[in-house]
C-alpha cells in the first residue's frame, strides 16, 4: 500500500514536471535556429540562438511568451499562433502603454502603424535600455521613433506631422549633440515626449503642450525657465494666455540651434515683431534697427534691451527697460552712457503724438515743408517754363525782323 502511493506520487510529479516545463527552448530551435526555416511564403521565421541568448529574455523558455505552444508535444505545430502579450509580466509598462496615442490610435483604427511594444524594443533581441546596443539607448532613440517618424511614407499615410521631425532634430543643436558628441545629458525624443504614454500635442496631459513645454524644457533648463515663469510671458502663458510665446516660439522644437549666431539672432527680431508689430516697425527706423537689418550682430536687438528670458513692462521695478535700469542697460554697450543719453527713444514713432510732441511736430513740419517746397517749385517751374517760351518765341520774331531788315 505504502510502496504503491510512493509510485504514484512519483509519477504524478512527473507529471507535473513534465506540463511545466513544456517543449524546452532546444526543441523549437531545431526548426527556427536555422537561417533556413521560413513559412509557406517564404517569410523568415528564424529566431537567431544567440541574440536571444543576449537579450533581457535569454533566461526564458520560448514558451514563457509562446504560451499557446506550452502543452505542445507533437511537430510541425498551428501554422498560426496566438500574438504574445507582454502585459503577463510587465503589467507597469502595459499600463502605461495603453494610456498614451499609440495605444489609442491601434484601438481606434484598424491598420493604424501607431507602435507596439516589438515596434520600439524588437522583439528576441531585447535589451534593457542601459545597454548601448539596445533600440531604447539613449544614443539609439532617434533612429527609433524616427523609423515612423522619419519616413515619408509613414507620414504621407499616417498624416502624422508636418515636416521630417528626424531630419530637423539631428540637425539641431539637441540632436547633434546626442549623435556627434554622445552626450547622455541632451535630450532625444523621449525625454521630452516620453516613452510609454506619448499623448498628442493637444492634449493637456502632454509634456508638449504649450502649457508644460517650460518645464519639460525646465528639467534640464532650469535656470533658464525659473527666469521665464517669472516674466510676463511665462506669467501670461501660466494665466493661459495663447498669445504670448513659450520657448518653443523662439527656438522651435526641432530645429534648436545655438544663440550665439547672426541666424539666431537675426531671426528672433522677426519672432519678436511677429507679435509686437508697432515696436518692430518704429525699432526698424533707428540707428539699431537699420545696422541689425543689414545684417550687423553688434548693435542692439530686441533682447539686448528687453533681455530675453526676463522681460517685463517697463513699469515692472525689475525691468531692463525701467527708467531706473536704462542707465545699466545701455552702458552694456554704450559705455559711459548718462541720464541724458538714454532719453534717446528705441522706438520712435512720429504719427503718435501722445508719445513724442516735439517728433510729431517735427515731423509735420517737415512733410508740410517739403509738400510746401515741391507745389512751391513745382508752380515756379511751370511759370518758368511759361515765361521762357513766351521769351524764346519774342526773341525769334524779333531775329525775324531783324534778318528781314538786312537782306533789304
Ligand atoms: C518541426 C519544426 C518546428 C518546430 C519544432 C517548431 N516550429 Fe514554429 N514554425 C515552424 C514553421 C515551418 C513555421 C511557419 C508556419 C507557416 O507560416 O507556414 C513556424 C511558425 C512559428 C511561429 C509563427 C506563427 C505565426 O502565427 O506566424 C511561431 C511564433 C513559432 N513557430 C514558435 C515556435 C515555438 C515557440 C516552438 C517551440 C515550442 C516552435 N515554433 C517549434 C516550424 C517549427
Ligand atoms: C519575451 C517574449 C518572447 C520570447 C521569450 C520568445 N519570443 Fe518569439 N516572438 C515574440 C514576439 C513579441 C514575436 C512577434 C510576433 C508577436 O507579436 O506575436 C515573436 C515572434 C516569433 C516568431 C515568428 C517570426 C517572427 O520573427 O515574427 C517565431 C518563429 C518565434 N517567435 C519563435 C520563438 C522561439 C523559437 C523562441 C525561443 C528561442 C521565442 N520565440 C521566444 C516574443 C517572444
Ligand atoms: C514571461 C514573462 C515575460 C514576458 C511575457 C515578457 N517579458 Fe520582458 N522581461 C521579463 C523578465 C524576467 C525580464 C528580466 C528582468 C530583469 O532582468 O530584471 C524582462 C526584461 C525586459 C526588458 C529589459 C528591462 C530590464 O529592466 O532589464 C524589456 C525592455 C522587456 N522585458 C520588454 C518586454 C516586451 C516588449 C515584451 C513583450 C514582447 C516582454 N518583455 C515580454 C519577463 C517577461
Ligand atoms: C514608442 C516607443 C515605445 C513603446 C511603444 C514601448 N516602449 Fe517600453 N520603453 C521605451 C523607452 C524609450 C524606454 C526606456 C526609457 C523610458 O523609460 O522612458 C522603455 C522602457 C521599457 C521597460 C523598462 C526597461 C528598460 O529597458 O528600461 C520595459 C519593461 C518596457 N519598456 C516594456 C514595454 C512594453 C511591455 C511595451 C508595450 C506595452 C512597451 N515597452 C512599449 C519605449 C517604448
Ligand atoms: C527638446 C524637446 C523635444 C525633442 C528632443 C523632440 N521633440 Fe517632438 N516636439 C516637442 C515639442 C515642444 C513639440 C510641440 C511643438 C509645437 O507646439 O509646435 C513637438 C512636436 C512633435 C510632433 C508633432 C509635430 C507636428 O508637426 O504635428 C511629433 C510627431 C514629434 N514631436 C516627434 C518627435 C520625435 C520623433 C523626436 C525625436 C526624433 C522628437 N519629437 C524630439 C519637443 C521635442
Ligand atoms: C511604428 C511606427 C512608430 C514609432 C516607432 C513611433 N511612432 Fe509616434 N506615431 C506613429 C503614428 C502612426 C502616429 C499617428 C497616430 C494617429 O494619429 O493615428 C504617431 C503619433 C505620434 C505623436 C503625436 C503627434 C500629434 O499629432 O500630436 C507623437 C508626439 C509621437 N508619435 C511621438 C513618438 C515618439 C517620441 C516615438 C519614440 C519614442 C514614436 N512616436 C515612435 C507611429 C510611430
Ligand atoms: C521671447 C523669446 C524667447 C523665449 C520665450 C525663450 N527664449 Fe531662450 N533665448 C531667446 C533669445 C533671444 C536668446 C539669446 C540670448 C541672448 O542673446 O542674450 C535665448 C537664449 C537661450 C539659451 C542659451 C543661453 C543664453 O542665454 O545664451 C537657452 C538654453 C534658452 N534660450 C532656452 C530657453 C528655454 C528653456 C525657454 C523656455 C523656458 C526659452 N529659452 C524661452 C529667446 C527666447
Ligand atoms: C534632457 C535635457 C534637455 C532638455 C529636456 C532640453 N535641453 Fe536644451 N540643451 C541641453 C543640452 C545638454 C544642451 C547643450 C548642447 C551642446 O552645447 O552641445 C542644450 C542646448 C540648448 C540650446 C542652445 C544653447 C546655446 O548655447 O546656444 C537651446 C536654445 C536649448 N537647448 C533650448 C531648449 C528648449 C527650448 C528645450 C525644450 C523644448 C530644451 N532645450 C530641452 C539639454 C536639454
Ligand atoms: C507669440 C507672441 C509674442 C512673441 C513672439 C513675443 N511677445 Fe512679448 N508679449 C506678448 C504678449 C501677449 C505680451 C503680454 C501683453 C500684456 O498682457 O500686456 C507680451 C509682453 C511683452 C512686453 C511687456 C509689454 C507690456 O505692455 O507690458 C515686452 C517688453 C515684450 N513682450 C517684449 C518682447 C520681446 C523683446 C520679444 C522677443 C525676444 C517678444 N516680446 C516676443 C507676445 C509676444
Ligand atoms: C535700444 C534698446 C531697445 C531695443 C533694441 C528695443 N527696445 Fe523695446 N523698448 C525699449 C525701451 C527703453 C522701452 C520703454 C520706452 C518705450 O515705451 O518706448 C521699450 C518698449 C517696448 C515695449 C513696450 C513696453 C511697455 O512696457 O510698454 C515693447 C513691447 C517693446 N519695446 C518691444 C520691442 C521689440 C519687439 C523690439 C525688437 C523689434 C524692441 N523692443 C527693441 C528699448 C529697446
Ligand atoms: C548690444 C549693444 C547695445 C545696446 C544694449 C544699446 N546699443 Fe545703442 N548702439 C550700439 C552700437 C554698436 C551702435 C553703433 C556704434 C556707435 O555709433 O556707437 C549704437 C548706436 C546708438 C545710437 C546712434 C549712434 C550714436 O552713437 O549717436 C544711439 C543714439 C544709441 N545707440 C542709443 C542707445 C540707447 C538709448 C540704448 C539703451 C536703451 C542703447 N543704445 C542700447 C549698441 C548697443
Amino acid at each position: 500500500m505504502r510502496r504503491f502511493a510512493w509510485a504514484l506520487m512519483v509519477s504524478a510529479g512527473a507529471v507535473v514536471a513534465l506540463a511545466a516545463a513544456g517543449p524546452a527552448n532546444d526543441d523549437c530551435l531545431t526548426c527556427h535556429g536555422e537561417p533556413s526555416a521560413a513559412r509557406a511564403d517564404s517569410r523568415s521565421v528564424e529566431v537567431k540562438p544567440d541574440a536571444f541568448a543576449a537579450s533581457a529574455h535569454g533566461g526564458l523558455g520560448c514558451v514563457d511568451c509562446h504560451a499557446d505552444l506550452a502543452g505542445q508535444t507533437d511537430w510541425p505545430h498551428a501554422e498560426t499562433l496566438a500574438r504574445v502579450s507582454c502585459a503577463g509580466c510587465h503589467l507597469d509598462e502595459v499600463a502605461k502603454y495603453e494610456s498614451g496615442m499609440h495605444a489609442r490610435a491601434r484601438h481606434d483604427r484598424p491598420g493604424s502603424l501607431a507602435a507596439t511594444c516589438v515596434d520600439c524594443h524588437g522583439t528576441h533581441d531585447i535589451r534593457p535600455s542601459t545597454d548601448r546596443a539596445s533600440r531604447t539607448h539613449h544614443l539609439n532613440m532617434a533612429a527609433t521613433c524616427g523609423r515612423c517618424h522619419g519616413n515619408a511614407d509613414v507620414i504621407r499615410r499616417e498624416k502624422i506631422q508636418s515636416g521630417d521631425v528626424l531630419a530637423d532634430y539631428r540637425d539641431s543643436i539637441h540632436g547633434r549633440a546626442v549623435a556627434k558628441s554622445g552626450l547622455m545629458v541632451a535630450p532625444s525624443c523621449n525625454d521630452c515626449h516620453g516613452g510609454h504614454d506619448v499623448s498628442r500635442l493637444t492634449s493637456l496631459t502632454s509634456p508638449v503642450n504649450r502649457t508644460h513645454v517650460a518645464a519639460t524644457c525646465g528639467t534640464c533648463h532650469d535656470g533658464i525657465t525659473a527666469q521665464y515663469s517669472a516674466s510676463i510671458h511665462g506669467q501670461r502663458v501660466a494665466g493661459g494666455s495663447t498669445s504670448a510665446p513659450t520657448c518653443v516660439d523662439c527656438h522651435s522644437a526641432h530645429r534648436i540651434a545655438r544663440t550665439d549666431t547672426a541666424r539666431f539672432g537675426l531671426g528672433v527680431v522677426d519672432e519678436c515683431g511677429s507679435c509686437h508689430l508697432r515696436q518692430a516697425r518704429t525699432y526698424r527706423d533707428t540707428f539699431h534697427g537699420k545696422v541689425t537689418t543689414l545684417g550687423f550682430q553688434q548693435v542692439a536687438k530686441c533682447a539686448d534691451c528687453h533681455s530675453a528670458h526676463s522681460i517685463q513692462g517697463k513699469s515692472h521695478a525689475a525691468s531692463t527697460i525701467a527708467p531706473a535700469n536704462l542707465v545699466s542697460t545701455c552702458g552694456r554697450c554704450h559705455t559711459g552712457a548718462g541720464v541724458n543719453f538714454v532719453r534717446y527713444d528705441p522706438h520712435p514713432d512720429p504719427s503718435d503724438y501722445g508719445r513724442d510732441p516735439v517728433l510729431w511736430w517735427v515731423n509735420r513740419f517737415y512733410t508740410y515743408l517739403i509738400g510746401g517746397m515741391f507745389v512751391f517749385f513745382g508752380v515756379h517751374s511751370v511759370a518758368w517754363a511759361a515765361r521762357a517760351t513766351a521769351d524764346r518765341r519774342r526773341r525769334r520774331a524779333r531775329d525775324g525782323d531783324m534778318s528781314t531788315g538786312a537782306s533789304l
